[in-house]
């Protein structure tokens, strides 16, 4: 989803600064973002480590760069019996899906401020709005990011910064054929729409609020 959604707002015409643990791959999208004619900057990191937003940051301060769209896409699924989830599974799962969330906003925040017409996107999951067994840790850490969401688009209303919890069903992702590989291919979103759908987000007019917002397959359940 991040690679997509990266690749789409390229095309749009906006520089894309590009996060994530594995370089090979970030450079892979970037390779793909500059051959289509758009701008973009590589920034291998761990979120879940405090100084992994230093050198972007550094960067942005130094190029006086407001950022219009931060988008948080970083994540990990956990899918296992509550008897067999350890409290370091739990640990690991928070840090994963909603620490770096936290760490993304906390770090970047004052670039956002910047914008004209200023969003953030924090991709959490359905499993946040609704129960399904089996993923208890990884349910927690996407409410987790919800709450974040509400809390965060009520601090910032009055500077007029819309903060979006994107809640997808399924999505046709590397993780959820790495997670489920049996899971039937027609319950399945594309990446491409949850692109759409960040754009659809980002270019709403300045004081629109949104919230959590749901997508998925109309035969998902
Ligand atoms: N696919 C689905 O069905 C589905 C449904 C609902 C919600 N979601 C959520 O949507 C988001 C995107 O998922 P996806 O399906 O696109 O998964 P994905 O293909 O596995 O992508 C997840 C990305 O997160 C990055 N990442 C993971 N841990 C990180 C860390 N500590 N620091 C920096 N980057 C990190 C990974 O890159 P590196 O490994 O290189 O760091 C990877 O590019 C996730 O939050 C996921 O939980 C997915």
């Amino acid at each position: 989803m991040g690679q997509t959604a990266a690749l789409r707002l390229a095309r749009q015409g906006l520089t894309v600064y590009l996060v994530g643990r594995t370089e090979s791959k970030l450079q892979a999208t970037a390779e793909q973002i500059r051959a289509g004619g758009g701008t973009c900057h590589v920034f291998p990191a761990d979120l879940t480590e405090e100084p992994a937003l230093d050198a972007l940051t550094a960067q942005l301060k130094a190029e006086n760069v407001a950022v219009d769209v931060l988008v948080h896409t970083a994540g990990e699924a956990m899918i296992r019996p509550i008897a067999e989830t350890s409290f370091a599974d739990f640990n690991r799962t928070l840090a994963i899906n909603l620490g770096t969330a936290i760490l993304a906003v906390t770090k970047l925040i004052g670039f956002v401020r910047a914008s004209a017409n200023p969003s953030i996107i924090l991709v959490s999951s359905k499993v946040a709005l609704r129960g399904y067994g089996g993923v208890a840790a990884y349910s927690a850490a996407k409410a987790g990011v919800v709450g974040f969401a509400r809390s965060l688009a009520v601090e910032l209303r009055e500077e007029r910064i819309r903060v979006t919890a994107l809640c997808p069903g399924p999505v046709d992702t590397p993780m959820r054929w790495s997670a489920t590989p049996d899971f039937d291919r027609d319950l399945v979103i594309s990446a491409e729409t949850i692109a759409d759908t960040i754009w659809y987000l980002a270019n709403l007019p300045r004081g629109t609020m949104t919230g959590e917002f749901l997508i998925q397959s109309e035969i998902y359940d």
